[in-house]
């Protein structure tokens, strides 16, 4: 496996492939649910390219960008056993040189739950994403459910730009106790560890009442904040019941729609979301 830091590297590494590539962007901190993807883009691409970049311009000025957990020597072992070709880790002079002005702004599905809790996330997520899919010119792309918005965020841009990619969403990846696995757990202590499956029993909630009948999107709010406040280390930030498309809000009944969450427990921020259909 390569790993390459600059552009051109990518771009000549590009150039010397024959057949489909697949793209599965991230972060670092690797865990199963970034391996994940990387198999799932194995199993549809001969070629398969990682990236790796903690980027600047999706965190807010209070955010944990400084804190970010970061393990690169280990990523890389992951993303080799996994099966990638080849792994770009530009630093941030190189993703964003003096000058870089221009940002995608996706529209109104970046609005809501985390763009208004995270104003200028996701012009962050949708610009370095579009410089990504520019650098690799990728076949296809791979997301994970976990973070739905992004990836609602990340289909509008590919959609409204005309951008030649495939994009495929995939399951969210959990521990043993459900939580959603997240590179973010890692700032969970003992105690607070203990606490985060409140998340998914709270998703549970709106599940179990769903598959019982009830429509009422408000009802379902209610029963998920009714699980979280059980939980003593657990903050709520958002509980919606929204719709799965276009992220508004659902008020009165639903026919399909996302539960979502964001909720603090200690020093982490963390987010999960269920479908109910
Ligand atoms: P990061 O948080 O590192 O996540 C990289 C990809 O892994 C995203 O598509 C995310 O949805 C997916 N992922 C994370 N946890 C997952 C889980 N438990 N199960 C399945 N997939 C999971 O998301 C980002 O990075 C960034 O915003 C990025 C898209 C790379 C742009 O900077």
């Amino acid at each position: 496996m390569q790993v390459v830091s600059t552009i051109a590297q990518v771009r000549a590494w590009r150039r010397s492939l024959q057949g489909p590539l697949g793209l599965v962007p991230t972060m670092g901190y690797l865990h199963e649910g970034h391996l994940s993807l990387v198999r799932r883009a194995r199993q549809e691409n001969p070629h398969v390219a990682g990236s790796i970049f903690v980027n600047p311009t999706q965190f807010g000025p209070q955010e944990d960008l400084a804190r970010y957990p970061r393990d690169l020597d280990r990523d890389r072992e992951l993303l080799r056993d996994a099966g990638c070709a080849l792994v770009f880790v530009p630093d941030a002079a190189g993703m964003y040189p003096p000058g870089h002005e221009t940002v995608v702004d996706v529209g109104s599905v970046a609005g809501p739950l985390e763009g208004t809790r995270r104003p200028g996330h996701f012009r962050g997520v949708a610009t370095v994403v579009l410089k990504l899919f520019g650098i690799f010119a990728p076949d296809r792309a791979y997301f994970g459910q976990k973070d739905a918005q992004q990836l609602a965020v990340i289909r509008r841009m590919v959609r409204d730009l005309d951008v030649p990619v495939e994009i495929v969403g995939c399951p969210t990846v959990r521990e043993p106790d459900s939580l959603a696995m997240s590179s973010r757990n890692s700032y969970l202590g003992p105690e607070e560890r203990g606490a985060a499956p409140v998340l998914y029993r709270s998703l549970l909630a709106a599940k179990v009442l769903w598959a019982k009948g009830d429509r009422d999107a408000e009802a379902l709010r209610q029963a998920m904040r009714d699980v979280l406040a059980q939980e003593r280390l657990a903050e709520i930030d958002y509980v919606s019941v929204a719709d799965p498309t276009s992220f508004r809000e659902i008020d009165g009944p639903a026919v399909t729609a996302l539960a979502l969450l964001a909720v603090r427990i200690g020093r982490a921020r963390l987010i999960d979301n269920a479908l109910l259909d």
